[in-house]
Parts: structure tokens; C-alpha cells; sequence
């Protein structure tokens, strides 16, 4: 009675609108009606920065390197390469479900390193991702299926804002480890360690490979050393987050420290790569996820299970930026060239954190800020609060997160001395 009446009304009511269709006016109640709104993303900070007409302005909130005049960079190497691919007139079929075979090949060598005993036995388990965030959500499903303890994944506090996010919604269980000290703006060492060694026997253990993000706080290489002794002691499982090889210090097996010396140690680990960062591929989504096995027999059985998880997620990956990859990886001159421009970006950003240090004493700050050369990354902790960040954009027109977390990759020679001064003003 109601519907039939309520019908007749829009029937009118179309009448009286000419031009609008019945059909239209009667759209069903949506489904989504209750979909509540979710909280604002980091994207926040460039739409406030977009807003702001001070010509001076400056974005520190985003993580993709920039060259000396603040532009996105695309690396030479990667534009020879992508012309070969071109060349080459490839089809666009399928990729296999683990991806392009010459890429992941040569992502492994990259991250494992030549020598590499894993490597050379042939029990490395290793899939082409959908870049280092597809690479975590694989690992996250594939340790929900398969650690055989507590489904439990450790993070460092704090950690990418992402980790948490993407090991929840593979059905993992997040919980922190220390990592960041306050008061030294550097790493809570004990506490780490003293946190890893509280951990139930046989705890998952996600460990940023190098260049920490948010903090660009790193372990020296002695204290991954007996990070790497606690790990064992425990029976822990490590799960490397190596979002930034050669990104960190321009040297690609430097920054695989870590991994590498995990590994010699007789760790078995899960590894999610990015060439997002190093190859300037970003928004060509190229990363790798693997997984050190036991024993060849045991990476067959494990290939076989990546495949069975990736296969409904998004059936195979694009082979677009993988091709790329691969053309770098696998021609010793293009190869070459490339490790000399990641060099380059790394150089940059530790000359800006050097830059920076020295103008902020120029301005007259009296303040420490040797934590800025000390860390390591596209990313600088400043030490500074929410409310001394909320001034520096509202005072200053200088953007990044509330965390006091800069990206060292915004500044240039041309915008140093400006922000120097901000942060002088703001820290006091
Ligand atoms: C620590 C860390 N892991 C993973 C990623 C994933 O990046 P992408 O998915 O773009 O490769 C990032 C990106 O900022 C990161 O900082």
C-alpha cells in the first residue's frame, strides 16, 4: 500500500520534472547506506599543502625521492631499459603466477647476494609481488596459513604505517617491539633486544632491512649482530622488510647486510623486496616476496602454496615494470649504471641531511641535531612533537607528518636555508 503510493508520487513528481526518469527516482535503498566514514589518509598532508598559495611552501610529508629542484626523477637506467622493452615489440600475455622468471632471478641474487649458500642450493622460494606492500600482504598470508606457532607478528614501535594494517588483514596478530628512543632520537637498542628475548619461543619478528622508516634509525652493523643472537636464542622467525637496498647507502650489498649475515648465521627467512624506491619504479608496483626454505624439496612444496595464495588474490602480476627491472638486472652495463644513480640518490639525500644540520646551526639553534646525519633514508625523525609539526605547517607552510618524521628526499639546496629556519622557530 505504502510502496504503491510512494510510486505513484515519483510518478507525479517526474511528471512535474521533465527530463528526469521515473526509473531514476525510484533507485533502490543502497546496501552501503552504513558504510561509516573512515579517518582521513596520509594523502591529508598533500591536499593541505596543494591548498596553500605560499610560493615558498614545502612537502616533507612524501616518500619518493625528488631531484635538486624538488621534481619526481625517473632514473636514466630505467629509461634505457624501458626503451629496449619497447624494442623488443614483447607480446602482453599472462605472466606465469610467480611473475617474470628473469626478474625474480635476478631480485634474489640482488638481495641474497652472489655467494650466497641458499641461493646456490636452490631453496629459495621467491614470487614476483605486486611491489614491497604486495610482497608483505603475500608473506602475512602465507605465515597465516603456515607458522606453525602463535600467529603472532612483532613490529618495531614505531613502524611503516602499514605493517599493521597489512598483517591484520592477512589474519596475523600484531604486537611491538621497542625500537625508537625518545630521548636519544636514536635506537632503543636494550629495549629491542630486552623485548625480543621476552618473546614467546618461536615469535614471527618483522625487521626493517635498512633504512628504518619512520625513523631512519638503523642497527650498526654490531648490534645486528646480536640482534641476530637474540633471534636464534629464541627460535624466532625474521621476516625482512628490504623496502630501500642501495637507497640507504648508495650500496646495494651494504644495505643487505642484515639479511645476508641472517642468513650466514643459519636463519631461515621470509624476505618482501621493493624496487619501488631504488629503481624509481614506484607506480609500476615491481617487488618480490620470498621465502629461505630448508631444503630444495621444501622450496617446491613452499612454491606450490605461494602460488595457491596468489592465484585468487590477482592470478599473476604485471609484467610491465618487471620487464624493466629484469633489462637492469640482467645487462652488467645497464646494471652498472644504475647502482651509479642509486648511489647518486643516496648521495643526495645524506648531503641535504648535512645541508640541513649546518643551516639549523646557522640560524642560531643551540639544539643537538647530529641525529640527523646519523640516521639513514629517505626519512628524518626531527624529534619534534605534534604541536611543534602543526606550527610548522601553519606557520612556516612546511608539510609533513605529525610524528616529526621529514622526507629528506623534499628538501633542495633551494629550500635548506628556508626550513632550517622553521625549525629553528619551532623548536625554540
Ligand atoms: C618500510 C616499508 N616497507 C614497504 C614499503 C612498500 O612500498 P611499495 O609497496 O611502494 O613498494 C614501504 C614504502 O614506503 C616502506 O617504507
Amino acid at each position: 500500500m505504502i510502496a504503491s503510493q510512494s510510486r505513484s508520487m515519483l510518478r507525479a513528481a517526474a511528471r512535474q520534472a521533465p527530463g528526469v526518469h521515473t526509473q531514476q527516482c525510484i533507485r533502490a535503498a543502497s546496501v552501503f547506506s552504513k558504510v561509516p566514514q573512515g579517518p582521513p589518509a596520509i594523502l591529508g598532508i598533500t591536499e593541505a599543502f596543494k591548498a596553500d598559495s605560499n610560493p615558498k611552501k614545502i612537502n616533507l610529508g612524501v616518500g619518493a625521492y625528488r631531484d635538486d629542484a624538488g621534481k619526481p626523477y625517473v632514473l636514466p637506467s630505467v629509461k634505457t631499459a624501458e626503451q629496449q622493452v619497447l624494442d623488443a615489440s614483447l607480446n602482453k600475455e599472462y605472466a606465469g603466477i610467480t611473475g617474470v622468471p628473469d626478474f625474480t632471478k635476478a631480485a634474489a641474487l640482488l638481495a641474497y647476494g652472489p655467494d650466497s649458500t641458499p641461493l646456490k642450493e636452490e631453496r629459495i622460494a621467491i614470487t614476483q609481488s605486486i611491489s614491497g606492500t604486495g610482497a608483505l600482504r603475500i608473506g602475512g598470508a602465507f605465515l597465516e596459513r603456515f607458522f606453525p606457532n602463535d600467529k603472532t607478528i612483532y613490529i618495531p614501535t614505531p613502524s611503516w604505517a602499514n605493517h599493521k594494517a597489512v598483517f591484520s588483514d592477512s589474519g596475523l596478530k600484531v604486537e611491538q617491539y621497542r625500537y625508537y628512543n625518545k630521548e636519544t632520537i636514536g635506537l632503543d637498542f636494550d629495549g629491542m633486544v630486552e623485548d625480543i628475548k621476552k618473546m614467546p619461543k618461536g615469535s614471527m619478528v618483522l625487521l626493517h632491512a635498512c633504512a628504518h622508516n619512520p625513523t631512519g634509525v638503523d642497527p650498526t652493523e654490531e648490534q645486528w649482530r646480536a640482534i641476530s643472537d637474540a633471534m636464534k636464542e629464541g627460535e624466532h622467525f625474521p621476516f625482512f622488510d628490504m623496502a630501500y637496498q642501495g637507497f640507504a647507502s648508495g650500496d646495494t650489498d651494504k644495505d643487505a647486510f642484515a639479511l645476508r649475515h641472517f642468513i650466514k648465521e643459519g636463519h631461515l627467512v621470509c624476505l618482501a623486496q621493493s624496487f619501488a624506491k631504488n629503481m624509481g619504479l614506484y607506480g609500476e608496483r615491481v617487488g618480490a616476496f620470498s621465502v629461505v626454505c630448508a631444503s630444495p624439496e621444501e622450496k617446491k612444496r613452499v612454491d606450490s602454496q605461494i602460488k595457491i595464495i596468489v592465484r585468487p588474490l590477482y592470478s599473476n602480476p604485471p609484467v610491465h615494470g618487471a620487464r624493466i627491472a629484469s633489462a637492469i638486472l640482467n645487462d652488467s652495463s645497464l646494471n652498472g649504471q644504475w647502482l651509479g644513480e642509486v648511489k647518486g640518490m643516496a648521495d643526495r639525500i645524506i648531503k641535504m641531511r648535512a645541508l640541513l644540520k649546518e643551516n639549523l646551526k646557522k640560524s642560531g639553534s643551540k639544539r643537538d641535531w647530529s641525529h640527523i646525519t646519523n640516521q639513514i633514508g629517505m626519512f628524518a625523525y626531527t624529534g619534534l612533537d605534534a604541536k611543534q609539526m602543526e606550527t610548522l605547517a601553519k606557520e612556516h607552510s612546511v608539510y609533513a607528518t605529525k610524528d616529526g618524521r621529514i622526507s629528506v628526499a623534499g628538501i633542495t639546496t633551494g629550500n635548506v636555508g628556508r626550513l632550517a629556519e622553521a625549525m629553528h622557530k619551532v623548536a625554540g
